[in-house]
């Protein structure tokens, strides 16, 4: 059967026109849903039909799927159903004046949505030589009942662009997942790192943890960045980790230590170091800083360089602020929890000695929101990161 071309049908350079529309925002929109509405839209504009969907292969379920305008659900079908099923079996498109005399038009859409399908277009959307979903325009608008030859070569135009472009959201979707998963594989790794360090070293209650938000809060009114605070709160957990390397008779010791046996201890800022400085992370990088120098003081006193002032890395700075606030706000095996205004004082006269000025100004101007955290109703209660309080 020959098909008329329509003289209202768009010409080319609207075509073009409506294209150039609306390739800024396909090119900006990255979530498949999204571009299935866009390039549906598109493609009701160009062939001028009452509703236009984009049937895309779902291959672990066997289905076909789409995504409505202002559907809360997508809408799914069997891979066989109707003109859709049709042209993805056989991969030939399909132009139909009135659905209900042909007879592979399935009836149920229409009853369901309470629609009256006449004039019916698919196009198999192929991309890399396989077929990966149809096209499909419903009803045609405006003078003409029908749609017409040219309108299925503006479809099987639309229908190439949109394969390219939704292959390509998938894949990017694809890599994004896989870049997550690999992040929080990372993250959950050196969060078990930090607790093999601090079981390792006698700490009680989720004293890494503790440090690590202090340290992300002291970053934060620092005024670093949202992803140096995120680094900040995971480096920090691995404060420690050179304790995994100090023998047990040391570390475990009850009583004081000897000068051999503190020098022993104190050795485990280097070991810290040198287990995570040959990463080629930042996150590694920063926790290699944070181990080796947070044993450092600002005039210079520390251990185990005797680094001074800025020479300390500022993530190290930030975190023995947090490391000795949490150390004296707690109870340890060897002491109970300081009261606050004697952890505040310590802490203020530690400006400029231990700690670099600027972070203890910080930690004074937010006093109550910092202290908050130890107390009942605090984060770290809500979190369950601090140790029972001893009666
Ligand atoms: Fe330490
Ligand atoms: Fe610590």
């Amino acid at each position: 059967m020959a098909y008329q071309v329509n003289d209202t049908d768009l010409r080319d350079s609207q075509v073009a026109d409506l294209l150039f529309e609306y390739m800024p925002k396909i090119a900006a929109e990255h979530r498949t849903d999204s571009l299935l509405l866009l390039m549906a839209d598109l493609g009701r504009r160009i062939v001028q039909a009452d509703r236009c969907s984009l049937w895309l292969i779902d291959e672990e379920r066997n289905e076909l799927w789409t995504k409505v305008a202002h559907g809360v659900n997508e809408l799914r079908i069997p891979l066989t159903a109707g003109f859709v099923g049709y042209s993805l079996k056989t991969g030939q498109p399909v132009l139909v004046e009135d659905a209900y005399q042909d007879s592979r038009f399935d009836r149920r859409s229409d009853l369901k949505n309470n629609y009256h399908t006449t004039s019916v277009m698919t196009m198999p959307m192929e991309s890399e030589g396989r077929v990966m979903g149809v096209f499909q325009a419903i009803n045609k608008i405006g003078d003409n009942v029908f749609f017409s030859q040219k309108d299925l070569e503006h479809l099987k135009l639309i229908s190439v662009y949109s394969a390219k472009t939704i292959e390509s959201a998938i894949r990017a979707q694809k890599l994004e997942h896989k870049a997550e998963e690999l992040e929080s594989a990372h993250m959950e790794l050196i969060r078990i790192l930090g607790e093999v360090s601090e079981f390792r070293s006698q700490e009680v209650g989720d004293h890494i943890h503790r440090v690590s938000e202090i340290s992300r809060m002291l970053a934060r009114y620092y005024g670093l960045s949202e992803e140096q605070q995120k680094l900040i709160y995971y480096a920090s957990l691995l404060h420690d980790l050179g304790k995994v390397g100090i023998p047990d008779m040391v570390l475990k010791k009850e009583g004081r230590l000897t000068d051999s046996e503190y020098t022993q201890m104190k050795s485990h800022s280097v070991i810290g170091r040198t287990l995570l400085r040959d990463s080629r992370t930042d996150l590694l990088r920063m926790a290699a800083d944070i181990a080796g120098a947070h044993h450092e003081r600002w005039n210079g006193n520390g251990y185990p360089d005797r680094l001074e002032g800025e020479n300390i890395p500022l993530a190290a700075r930030i975190c023995s602020v947090a490391d000795v606030l949490d150390a004296l706000a707690c109870p340890r095996c060897y002491k109970t929890a300081w009261l606050e205004e004697h952890v505040r004082e310590e802490m203020k006269k530690s400006r400029g000695t231990y700690f670099q000025p600027e972070l203890i100004d910080i930690l004074m101007d937010h006093w109550d929101e910092f202290y908050s955290c130890y107390k009942p109703n605090g984060m770290f209660i809500k979190k369950g990161l601090l140790p029972p309080v001893k009666a």
